[in-house]
């Protein structure tokens, strides 16, 4: 009894000494981080300065989004959010951490949000400056006007399916989740664009779950890498959920099959793949191609990259129209006076419209297709952003839907007003910092598809708006704004949007 008695009594002092330890360690830590860090002056939440869980806390529940521009109007422009991070809000700190810095080191991006796909294979999104580059030459042709020319064929086809399909849907006469038919739309599109074969959900009229899988990847990647940061990586098969798992497998899986397929077909078939395919022989033992683990991850990237965040845009443009009728009435107007039909709508003169852009921008800024910027890394020797010195290893970001919100950047920013995108626009719009409104990136590692999303986009709506008037179904939407009260894990989880669609009178 005695002797059970002392090991009960030693695992027991043993708990309490590990038990202090970890309080001593725990106080130390928040104390050099609220008193002794570098990074002690900024301004912001002093919860959030001592410690990394509570950013980590609102990116699992995915409202960090609203926090940052709570946080943002509090405390200022440039405000820290981590032990380790800062977060900006102006258009000095775009220039001064996203683009091109010469004669000085790239800041690396951020290694919490690294995808790192189960081949382990760093896709366009991680690679190191050498890789990065080489993907970005190897993709560059497909993305340029001429390459986009090309591909404007295909484009327009799946855009007149689209519209081929909500005319059959609103002789129904009942509303319709357009965001359900741009994100098809969209999806076919990339398909045909990445792999010259369409995913077939216009004309099967269902979504492919290929869609479903690509979001379950970027829950696993932006909640799931918060476990690795904690040093829980190996659990997080089992913190996640089993569908969040399953289908970051299946996403891999289709992309497997696609780029296998798609490579059978060899270099001629007009679609991204045709130079890379060139390149490539013998697994990239030239070393100016792609290795086949690469092509599989940035086919990965491709796919999600290039149709989640068109349907965003698209639905964004079209519930701001609806829930401002004066410039939606302006824009059809445009459009139906500058075509005498849908089919001479083109990827090349949509661009000559000039209200058209700016709903656009409007719609970008009100409702940025990408919410969150992915941080970057401050490189050695530290870096002067906004004005101030910032030291090495400091990861540094700036906001896009806090900074696109603050009246420091916006006049009303709150407010739905194309006209400020305009040249004419009223002198009230001069103070607005234009260059904070940056929806694409800046910098070598900005988005590569920004001409193929606004043509697409472009198209989309001036053959939507051509053929169809538009109203929200109010009965089925709720409250005015609650469309764009939506959580954010990197790219926002949207909402179902239904809208009336009633063939236009000619
Ligand atoms: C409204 C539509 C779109 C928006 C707002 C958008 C925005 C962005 C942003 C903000 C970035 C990250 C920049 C950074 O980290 O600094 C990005 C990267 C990227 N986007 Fe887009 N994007 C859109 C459509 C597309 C389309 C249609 C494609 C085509 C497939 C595409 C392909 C990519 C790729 C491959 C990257 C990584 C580029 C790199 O790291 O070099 N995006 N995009």
């Amino acid at each position: 009894m005695d002797f059970f008695d002392s090991n009960i009594k030693l695992l027991g002092a043993s708990v309490l000494a590990l038990f202090s330890a970890a309080s001593i360690y725990l106080v130390s830590y928040i104390g050099y981080n609220l008193f002794l860090h570098p990074l002690r002056s900024y301004p912001g939440p002093k919860s959030w300065a001592a410690l990394r869980l509570p950013w980590a806390y609102h990116q699992v529940i995915g409202d960090n989004n609203d926090k940052m521009l709570e946080f943002h109007k509090k405390y200022g422009p440039c405000i820290r959010i981590a032990p380790d991070e800062l977060s900006y809000a102006t258009s000095q700190a775009w220039r001064d951490v996203y683009a091109h810095r010469p004669g000085q080191p790239e800041m690396s991006k951020t290694t919490i949000f690294q995808a790192s796909a189960p081949n382990k294979i760093p896709s366009i999104l991680g690679a190191n400056k050498e890789n990065h580059a080489r993907f970005r030459k190897l993709l560059s042709y497909a993305f340029s006007e001429k390459g986009m020319r090309e591909q404007e064929p295909r484009i327009k086809e799946h855009v007149d399916l689209l519209i081929t399909r909500l005319q059959e849907l609103s002789e129904t006469g009942q509303s319709q989740d357009v965001l359900l038919w741009y994100t098809r739309a969209a999806f076919d599109i990339i398909g045909d664009l990445a792999f010259g074969e369409s995913f077939h959900s216009l004309s099967d009229k269902k979504t492919h779950d290929w869609m479903r899988a690509t979001w379950d990847n970027l829950r696993y990647v932006m909640t799931g890498n918060i476990f690795k940061f904690y040093g829980f990586g190996f659990l997080m098969a089992y913190l996640l959920p089993k569908g969040t798992v399953e289908g970051r497998l299946r996403n891999f899986q289709y992309t497997q099959t696609k780029v296998e397929a798609r490579l059978r077909y060899g270099s001629e078939r007009g679609d991204f793949w045709d130079k890379i395919v060139i390149k490539s022989e013998d697994d990239n033992a030239g070393g100016q191609g792609m290795t086949k683990g690469e092509m599989l991850n940035n086919a990965a990237v491709l796919v999600f990259a290039g149709s989640d965040t068109v349907a965003t845009l698209s639905s964004g443009m079209t519930y701001l129209l609806s829930r401002n009728p004066d410039k939606l009435a302006k824009l059809t107007e445009e459009i139906r006076s500058a075509y005498k039909s849908s089919d001479d709508m083109d990827l090349i003169n949509v661009g000559q419209l000039k209200y058209l852009p700016a709903v656009m921008d409007e719609s970008l800024r009100v409702y940025p297709a990408v919410p969150v910027q992915i941080a970057r890394i401050v490189p050695n020797g530290g870096a002067m952003i906004n004005g101030k010195f910032v030291p090495a290893g400091t990861s540094v970001n700036v906001q896009q839907h806090p900074s696109y919100h603050l009246e420091s950047n916006f006049y009303r920013p709150d407010d739905f007003i194309p006209e400020r995108w305009l040249e004419n626009r009223d002198p009230v719009f001069e103070n607005d910092d234009r260059a904070a409104h940056q929806p694409f990136g800046v910098g070598p590692r900005n988005c590569i598809g920004k001409n193929l999303a606004y043509a697409e986009t472009k198209l989309i709506m001036c053959k939507v708006l051509w053929n169809f008037d538009i109203s929200l179904d109010e009965a089925k939407m709720g409250e005015q704004g609650e469309w764009l009260n939506q959580k954010s894990y990197g790219l926002w989880e949207k909402k179902p949007l239904w809208v009336k669609l009633t063939q236009r009178k000619n």
